[in-house]
C-alpha cells in the first residue's frame, strides 16, 4: 500500500476501505444518481487544474463557487468562499449577482442554497451523488408519523421543531409549518434558546435529524440533564416510546448521527492523552455526548479553524472532525502538531465524491450554456423551508 506522508504526520492508518471509499471501486446498490451524461473528464488529465481555472475566467462573475471545508484540497482551491454550512447559506444568500452558485458540498447545502437564492440563480452540485446519511436518516413520511405521534399523546402542542442543516427540504418545509428553525452547529445553543425562550414559548423541541448535536447542545450549553432527553426511533412503533415519555420530554432526539463523527470514541480521547501530554482535544458537536465530555473544547468546523489558526507555535491538537480538514490544517500549520482523534482513515465519502474531473465538467458545461446537475427545490416545500431558514439567519 502507498504511504501518505500527511497521513503518517497526523496519526492516520490508511486501510484498503478508505480507498474503496474514495471512490477506488463502486457500489451500484447504494449509489443513486451518479451517471453523468456527456464527457466527465478523466481523474488522470493532467490538465484540471487548468480547465478549471480557464472555465472559472470565462465564467468571470456569474459564477460563485461556495466549499465546504470537509472538500478535498484541489477542490477547495477554487472556492471562492470557504466556510461551514452556517457561513455558506449566508454566502448563498449574499450573492444576487452571481447567476451560477457552484456547490462544492453535498446536497442537503446546495438545497438550502437554492431556497436562499433568487430565482434567476442555477445551484449546481458537480456530482449528485453528493448525498449525506445522517440527513437520509430522516425522511419526510417518518417525520409527518412522528408528528402524529405527539398529536396522539397530547405533546405536539407545545413542541417545537429545531431542525439541523443537514436535512432534506422536505423535513425543513415541515419544521417551518410548525413555526420551527433550522439550525447548524454553529447556532445550535441559539436556536434551542429560542425555541424555549420568551418569544417562542416551546414546552420540548423534537430535534432533527442529529441525536448527538441535540443532546450535547441541551445538556452541555443549556444545563438540561440526560432525564430530559428522550430518543425517537423512527423504525419503531411510536418512536419506541410511551405517550407519557413523549409528554414529560424536553428534546424528543431523532435517531439520526453521523457516520464519521460517530467513528470516534471514548477510547480515542483517552489514548490521545496517554499518547501526547497537554494536548487539547478539539471536536465537532456531532461526535457523541461521551467523546465531547471527554474533550477540551467543541465547536463547528468554523470554530474548530478559529482555534487552531489563533493557537501559538508548539501547540498540540488532537482532532475529532472530517479528515480532510484535519490534514489541511496540519498542512497549514507546520508549526504546531495537530493529529487525527481516531487512527485510522475517516474521510466523508459523499463529500469526497466532489472531485477535479466533476468540478471541471459542471464548469465546463455552464461555459457552453449547458447547465448540468441543477439542484432545484419545488416551490411548495422552498416555501416552508425558506420560513425555518429564514429563522436560523434571523436569531440573534
Ligand atoms: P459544519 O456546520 O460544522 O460545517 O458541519 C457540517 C457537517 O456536515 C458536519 O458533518
Ligand atoms: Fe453528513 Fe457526516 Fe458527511 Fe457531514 S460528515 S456531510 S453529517 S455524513
Amino acid at each position: 500500500m502507498t504511504t501518505n506522508p500527511t497521513l503518517e504526520r497526523i496519526g492516520v492508518t490508511p486501510s484498503p476501505l478508505a480507498l474503496l471509499l474514495l471512490g477506488q471501486g463502486a457500489d451500484p446498490d447504494s449509489e443513486r444518481g451518479v451517471d453523468c451524461p456527456g464527457a466527465l473528464p478523466a481523474a488522470a488529465d493532467p490538465r484540471l487544474a487548468e480547465r478549471a481555472a480557464a472555465a472559472k475566467e470565462a465564467l468571470g462573475g456569474k459564477v460563485f463557487v461556495l466549499g465546504h471545508h470537509y472538500q478535498r484540497d484541489d477542490v477547495i482551491a477554487f472556492a471562492d468562499v470557504t466556510g461551514d454550512s452556517f457561513k455558506l447559506a449566508q454566502q448563498a444568500a449574499a450573492r444576487p449577482e452571481a447567476e451560477h452558485i457552484v456547490f462544492c458540498g453535498v446536497h442537503f447545502m446546495a438545497e438550502s442554497a437554492d431556497i436562499l437564492t433568487a430565482p434567476h440563480q442555477q445551484v449546481i452540485l458537480p456530482d449528485l451523488a453528493a448525498g449525506c446519511s445522517m440527513a437520509d436518516m430522516a425522511t419526510a413520511e417518518q417525520v409527518e408519523q412522528a408528528w402524529d405521534d405527539l398529536l396522539d399523546a397530547g405533546a405536539a402542542e407545545g413542541t417545537v421543531p429545531v431542525t439541523y442543516m443537514n436535512s432534506s427540504a422536505a423535513i425543513k418545509a415541515f419544521t417551518g409549518r410548525h413555526d420551527g428553525t433550522v439550525c447548524t452547529s454553529s447556532n445550535a445553543r441559539r436556536a434551542l434558546e429560542w425555541a424555549f425562550g420568551p418569544e417562542r414559548g416551546g414546552r420540548r423541541v423534537l430535534f432533527l435529524p442529529d441525536q448527538h448535536l441535540g443532546r450535547n447542545t441541551a445538556i452541555g450549553e443549556l444545563g438540561l440533564t440526560a432525564a430530559d432527553c428522550v430518543v425517537y426511533d423512527p423504525r419503531r412503533p411510536n418512536g419506541g416510546l410511551t405517550p407519557a415519555q413523549l409528554r414529560d420530554a424536553k428534546m424528543i432526539l431523532w435517531r439520526g448521527h453521523c457516520s464519521v463523527h460517530g467513528r470516534f470514541t471514548r477510547e480515542c480521547v483517552d489514548e490521545v492523552r496517554a499518547r501526547i501530554p497537554g494536548v487539547t482535544v478539539l471536536v465537532h458537536p456531532e461526535c457523541k455526548r461521551e467523546v465531547v465530555t471527554g474533550a477540551d473544547l467543541v465547536g463547528s468546523t468554523e470554530y474548530i479553524i478559529k482555534v487552531v489558526d489563533e493557537a501559538p507555535a508548539g501547540s498540540s491538537f488532537a482532532i475529532g472532525t472530517e479528515l480532510n480538514l484535519v490534514q489541511r490544517l496540519a498542512n497549514r500549520h507546520p508549526d504546531k502538531n495537530i493529529v487525527f482523534l481516531d487512527r485510522t482513515v475517516c474521510f466523508c465519502s459523499t463529500m469526497n465524491r466532489i472531485d477535479m474531473p466533476h468540478l471541471v465538467w459542471a464548469l465546463e458545461s455552464l461555459v457552453r450554456g449547458e447547465p448540468v446537475n441543477r439542484i432545484t427545490v419545488a416551490p411548495e416545500v422552498a416555501t416552508y423551508a425558506r420560513k425555518a431558514l429564514d429563522q436560523m439567519l434571523a436569531l440573534p
